[in-house]
């Protein structure tokens, strides 16, 4: 039971439908070590990674469309009946339109509105919040939700500490309101903004008066930042993240009125193991409630926690009335976590 006084909070959500899709091709640590001065041992014990699956050929967009369509087909509804498409992605294809659009098309959510999120690992997070207060308003009632990353044309494959990390994937949700309670603690250091970053290509441009620009914000280098890869100070976000995890869980329970063990099933970002184990320990959690995927899939940004979501719901492990807890973290440096009943 959630404690008495939390009537209020009745935006919850339940998820009604979930699916995921993963590329074929798998980067296992042995390959990388034949591009790169690396090797499994290293990468395993440093991340717990040991492959991750890139979209060789296909679009982000092309990913994001399977997912949801699993997750639609999960669900059971006639994809008139939902009122809004979100999708998270902080690798799209196009800068517009956004990858809402192109999902809302091609799953024929004729009737739905659509726009994205961006806030890069925290996405699903942020738009999972975004869809319980649409859920709050009498005028949607199915929300599908949808977390997609092709993060392979963003790494830089000579560069040994980021890109062993990431891999691409989507995960996708149809979420209704529950009536249930639910509680979200969102959170944003724009500080922190140059720890990790990808700056956008206009070198293309063929307006004889532009010029790259030199105002770059400070703490951003121009030689990297032309680059337009994935950069990252991996110290820097190592230590935001475990700190971030632990208060944003912290936070949330708090305003819930739970503690740590009155969760049934937690599932975070699925960054580094490491990160996860820290926060864990910090955190005092019973570690057979938290689920990890990483291993085989690596860090897939926003699309973590939803592959995790529609893995577990495929084995039926997400079971009515379970209280799960997703927390996450990414660029911005952004964090959050939600609490919900299902
Ligand atoms: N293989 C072998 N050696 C590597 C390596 C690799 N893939 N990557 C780095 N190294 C080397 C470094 O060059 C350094 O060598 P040196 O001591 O001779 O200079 C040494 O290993 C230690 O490097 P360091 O950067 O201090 O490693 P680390 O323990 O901080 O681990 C990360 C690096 C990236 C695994 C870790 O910082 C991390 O996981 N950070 C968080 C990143 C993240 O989660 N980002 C996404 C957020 S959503």
């Amino acid at each position: 039971m959630f404690p008495s006084g939390c009537e209020d909070r009745m935006r919850g959500i339940k998820i009604i439908g979930a699916g995921m899709y993963v590329p074929e091709t798998v980067i296992s640590n042995d390959w990388l070590s034949t591009i790169l001065d690396t090797n499994d041992e290293w990468i395993y014990s440093r991340t717990g990674i040991r492959e991750r699956r890139i979209s060789v050929d296909k679009p982000n967009f092309w990913m994001a469309e399977q997912a949801a369509l699993a997750a639609v087909r999960d669900s059971g509804i006639d994809p008139s009946e939902i009122d809004l498409v979100l999708a998270a992605t902080c690798s799209p294809d196009y800068y517009y339109p956004a990858l809402s659009c192109l999902v809302q098309h091609s799953v024929g959510a004729v009737n739905a509105a659509a726009f994205d999120i961006n806030s890069a690992c925290t996405g699903f997070i942020n738009a999972l919040d975004t869809a319980s207060r649409f859920l709050e308003d009498g005028d949607y009632r199915n929300i599908l939700v949808v977390a997609s990353e092709r993060l392979a044309p963003h790494c830089d494959y000579t560069d040994r500490t980021a890109s062993i990390l990431f891999g691409d994937g989507a995960g996708a949700a149809v979420v209704t309101k529950s009536g249930k309670p639910m509680w979200s603690y969102l959170s944003a250091k724009g500080d922190y903004f140059n720890a990790l970053y990808c700056k956008t290509d206009h070198s293309r441009s063929n307006c004889p008066l532009l010029k790259d620009s030199d105002a770059y914000p400070e703490g951003i280098i121009d030689s990297e930042a032309k680059t337009h890869t994935l950069q990252m100070n991996g110290k820097a976000v190592y230590k935001f993240a475990v700190d971030a995890m632990q208060t944003a869980v912290t936070k949330v329970l708090e305003k819930s009125g739970l503690h740590t063990e009155d969760i049934d099933l937690y599932i975070p970002h699925q960054a580094n193991a490491r990160i996860i184990e820290s926060a864990v320990k910090g955190l005092k959690l019973p570690e057979d409630k938290v689920y990890v995927n990483l291993e085989k899939r690596g860090n897939t940004s926003s699309a973590c926690i939803p592959t995790c979501l529609a893995e577990l719901k495929q084995a039926g492990r997400i079971k009515d009335g379970m209280k799960i807890c997703l927390v996450g973290f990414g660029a911005g440096l952004t964090s959050g976590a939600i609490v919900f009943e299902q």
